[in-house]
């Protein structure tokens, strides 16, 4: 399969597991429990339809947004996520560079395996660092005044995950860092030898957003004991205020559901937040972010900018979000899959599909800019 092969979400899927070992597609690819949420997360924007309006007259469509006090080409943008370059070896390289020539924003991982100041350097668009928060409360400050210091435009504190979720599949290779491979996960990766050859001759697997703190490379630390003794689960709407003061500049918590807590940011003096259930990966059996959009949009989206990400696949999927109030969408595997499937190249042709989706379906709902799109343009079923 070649990358002119990709037209949709699917096929870079497709790809992506023709070149990836098995226990690498499937951390990508799987979800906590029964996977119940990840799935309901792109089902949940075929809860409603898209209601058109013609004659409008629409030859150009202004897609751009500003999310966060961040001006974006469009109102979609990569959202953090670990491990990139075990992905592609281009790794976070490869979506920086790409998420910049698209004029969007792109996040860097805690987890990230390029360091957020080499990314800073490579992307033109506006980065997110994504904080997990630890224990130690001055390695929390030290990093960051890190982060700071880099340029980064956007603190993203995550807060779904203060525990690790139930990952089955990754049970079953034995998918860990560092590698800890049953047999079969062994034979899944010898079947990839293409894979094992550009992983191999390439800088070897590092966390640098870490590694002055947390001893990994050398296989001391694995990132689940890293979830569990060194990430603080009893992390408060104090401390929230607290990074925020610090931080002093724009700031989200990812990982919000519900109207009081979205309340609870915007008195914290958050700048954004983030709906999401993690791309169905922490608590199975929750709601899907699109559900539980108009409600969080009614009580907070008048003072705070409500952006959103799970399951993301098309345009129209984009355009429906828009449509109840939200001011952008973050996608994962949607760029997750093609950078596996062909690193930077990969990422540039999925941003630009996703591009020109939502451009054609804004011609075809007769909105000419991301404001045209209400709730007047959906109707539940
Ligand atoms: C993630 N996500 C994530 N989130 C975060 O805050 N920190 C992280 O390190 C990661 N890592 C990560 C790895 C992988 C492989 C995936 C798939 C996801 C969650 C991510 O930012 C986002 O919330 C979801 O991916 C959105 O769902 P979709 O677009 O993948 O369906
Ligand atoms: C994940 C963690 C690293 O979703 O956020 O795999």
């Amino acid at each position: 399969m070649r990358l002119r092969d990709c037209h949709n979400f699917h096929d870079f899927r497709r790809m992506a597991k023709q070149r990836l070992p098995g226990p690498i597609f499937n951390y990508i690819d799987g979800a906590a429990d029964d996977e119940v949420t990840h799935r309901r997360n792109s089902l949940s924007f075929e809860s409603c339809d898209l209601l058109p309006n013609v004659l409008r007259g629409v030859t150009e469509v202004d897609l751009s947004v500003t999310v966060m006090g961040q001006k974006l080409s469009m109102p979609v943008y990569c959202s953090p996520t670990a491990l990139q370059r075990l992905f592609h070896h281009e790794g976070e390289r490869a979506v920086a560079a790409a998420a910049g020539k698209s004029g969007t924003m792109f996040g860097v991982s805690s987890l990230g395996t390029v360091s957020l100041e080499e990314a800073r350097r490579i992307s033109s668009g506006p980065q997110v660092y994504q904080f997990y928060f630890h224990k130690d409360r001055g390695l929390n400050r030290a990093m960051m005044q890190r982060a700071k210091e880099a340029g980064v435009e956007v603190m993203m504190l995550t807060v779904d995950s203060i525990t690790g979720g139930n990952r089955e599949r990754d049970k079953r290779t034995g998918f860990s860092i560092p590698f800890a491979l049953n047999l079969a996960g062994i034979l899944q990766f010898a079947l990839k030898p293409a894979w094992a050859l550009n992983y191999l001759t390439h800088e070897s697997f590092k966390l640098p957003q870490l590694d002055k703190h947390v001893d990994m490379g050398s296989g001391t630390m694995s990132i689940s004991r890293y979830f569990t003794e060194m990430l603080d689960p009893s992390m408060s709407w104090d401390d929230v205020s607290d990074m925020v003061e610090l931080w002093d500049g724009q700031f989200c918590l990812k990982g919000i559901m519900s109207p009081d807590d979205a309340r609870r940011a915007v008195d914290c003096g958050c700048t954004g937040i983030v709906l999401s259930n993690h791309g169905g990966r922490q608590l199975d059996g929750s709601r899907t972010a699109f559900d539980q959009l108009a409600e969080i949009v009614d009580a907070v989206g008048d003072v705070i900018d409500v952006l959103m990400d799970g399951g993301v696949q098309r345009g129209t999927h984009v355009l429906k979000a828009l449509s109840l109030g939200a001011k952008a969408v973050g996608i994962g595997r949607y760029y997750l899959f093609p950078l596996a499937a062909a690193g930077q190249p990969g990422v540039e042709r999925a941003l630009n599909l996703l591009r020109a989706e939502i451009e054609r379906d804004m011609k075809l709902m007769g909105a000419k800019s991301v404001r045209d799109l209400n709730r007047s343009n959906l109707r539940f079923r």
